[in-house]
């Protein structure tokens, strides 16, 4: 008899996404989020630096020659009784396709943004994805500690270049080398940077006497003005909006200086939901039902070297996962055994035997899954929303300068696709051709065979930059009307697929043809459930 979920269980799970512009400290919050929590399990990158270094991964050398994350990360902590998972993203545009799916994971994210910067371009397109699921979010503005933009012009900017009210939780008393604290307006205290010294302010808030002396009479008007604004004329606080994502809580601090971190994580622990409904295609998933149910959001292979193994992530949705259990693959109708499954950690690999909804676990691939994919004990064919797959803009011929080593090159490019690392797509003569989204995805792709695949490639730019995918039945009659400005390929569901030069051959392609249905990435997606 299948063990029951608990509210408690579920009460003490959170799972949030970290998002940020490059160098807006992502890297450095999440760092001192797991110092705070003593650290229990982590996986992939926090890059190393300095001497706290959390599970830096290794297996991916192009990282620290280009000293950006290319690949993503699960670090679990525990703080408070609580069990934190935080998903780390890719910081590159170029990855973004693998941002959105780890954001299809989570139930809330923290937006970090840089205090002197505000809202910068990737910023924009991150929250995009999260307010599209309608996740909350927490707005963690870093850098305190060196000058900044005035806070309540950057509450506006939240709200103008994002279009995202925000409610003030902490709020900073002064900035750069004037910065003295943070006032928390819903604990009503007064926390004194580096002086490790907490006021609790009484009745009359920043406008008693509490403050008098203890930070300077510049500081003390200047957060009295602000506060009588934010009070007045600020968002008030509603949970209901939090939720959906339409109200953003707003602290301030400086994550280098560990200042600020303590009250962030302890409002977001009150207010972030924990694991709850996930939507399926037929009908929504409740995690207290008693069959497992997950889907897979990632796939890695060979994160560690010494293992050289494949990994899938799965997000629990429903049930407890107890290992060696056996699941269905929704997409095939395969059975399997989960026998092998683990917390993801970098250089360790320790065994989970139990777990819940709102963890994410890693299990051993053979080569059965793909991003995307349901998994469920029960008998039921169910399949939870489709991850969101980018359109293609760039495309490259690929060939193994070895055809000796054929082999290595398809095993290659074969598990880089399943992993939704890169696009791959066959023609009629079985070329291999590529399409990405960022330049950076092609280098990352060369750089993975010739490394772990032992396959040297050869590449070649292809003057293509938009994909549409056509129904099966209409392959002949694309055959027929084809010209030198587009060519048919395959994808590896083996779907048919036209890649066009630009929008104008595209256009007047489907004038032409105007009984063909194309479709785009997105559309798309919803194939593989039939
Ligand atoms: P990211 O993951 O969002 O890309 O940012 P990351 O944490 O790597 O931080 C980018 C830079 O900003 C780092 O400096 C980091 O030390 C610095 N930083 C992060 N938080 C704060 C803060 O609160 N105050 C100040 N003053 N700096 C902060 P770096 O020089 O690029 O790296 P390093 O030499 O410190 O490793």
């Amino acid at each position: 008899m299948a063990q029951k979920v608990t509210k408690e269980m579920l009460s003490k799970r959170r799972i949030f996404g970290i998002i940020s512009h490059p160098d807006a400290g992502k890297t450095t919050l999440t760092e001192k989020l797991l110092l705070h929590g003593g650290a229990i399990r982590s996986a992939g990158t926090v890059k190393g630096r300095g001497s706290n270094k959390y599970a830096k991964s290794d297996w991916m050398e192009i990282e620290k020659k280009r000293g950006i994350s290319v690949t993503s990360s699960v670090m679990q902590f525990e703080y408070n009784d609580k069990i934190i998972s935080i998903m780390d993203t890719p910081g590159h545009n170029d990855f973004g396709e693998d941002t959105y799916r780890i954001l299809t994971s989570v139930d809330s994210a923290v937006m970090v943004i840089d205090a002197a910067k505000g809202v910068e371009a990737q910023t924009k397109k991150l929250f995009k994805v999260c307010s599209m699921r309608e996740i909350p979010i927490f707005t963690f503005i870093n850098k305190l500690d060196r000058q900044g933009l005035d806070p309540l012009d950057l509450l506006q900017e939240l709200e103008d270049a994002l279009g995202l009210p925000s409610v003030v939780v902490t709020w900073p008393i002064g900035n750069g080398m004037s910065f003295e604290g943070v006032y928390d307006r819903l604990l009503n205290k007064v926390y004194l940077y580096r002086k490790d010294t907490v006021i609790d302010l009484g009745a009359n808030g920043v406008f008693g006497d509490k403050l008098e002396g203890v930070i300077s009479d510049a500081n003390l008007d200047t957060l009295r003005n602000e506060i009588e604004l934010v009070d007045g004329a600020g968002n008030e606080f509603d949970m209901s909006l939090i939720s959906k994502g339409k109200l953003s809580p707003v602290f301030f601090g400086t994550a280098l200086g560990d200042f600020g971190v303590t009250q962030f994580l302890h409002h977001f622990l009150e207010m972030s939901p924990c694991p709850g409904v996930r939507k399926a295609v037929t009908r929504e998933v409740s995690p207290y039902e008693e069959d497992f149910k997950g889907f897979i959001f990632k796939i890695q292979a060979n994160m560690n070297p010494a293992h050289r193994d494949r990994l899938a992530f799965l997000r629990i949705c429903s049930g407890v996962f107890e290992r060696g259990m056996t699941v269905t693959l929704s997409r095939t109708g395969k059975q399997l055994k989960l026998s092998q499954s683990t917390h993801l950690m970098a250089n360790e690999r320790e065994t989970v035997d139990e777990a819940y909804p709102g963890d994410v676990i890693g299990i051993y691939d053979s080569g059965n899954y793909m991003v995307g994919d349901t998994i469920t004990a029960g008998k039921e064919k169910i399949f939870f929303e489709p991850l969101p797959t980018f359109p293609p803009e760039l495309f490259m011929k690929v060939r193994p300068v070895d055809t000796m080593k054929a082999k290595h090159f398809q095993k290659g490019v074969s598990q880089l696709a399943q992993e939704g690392a890169i696009q791959v797509y066959t023609n009629e003569f079985n070329d291999c051709i590529l399409g990405a989204v960022g330049e950076l995805q092609f280098e990352v792709f060369k750089f993975r065979l010739e490394n772990e695949y032992n396959s040297e490639i050869r590449m070649e730019s292809l003057d293509y930059s938009i994909a549409k995918w056509i129904d099966e039945k209409d392959v002949e009659k694309v055959k027929k009307a084809l010209n030198s400005r587009c060519t048919l390929v395959f994808d590896h569901y083996n779907r048919p697929v036209v890649l066009f030069a630009n929008r104008y051959t595209f256009d007047n392609f489907a004038e032409k043809n105007e009984d063909i249905k194309f479709m785009d990435a997105l559309e798309v997606a919803s194939f593989i459930e039939e």
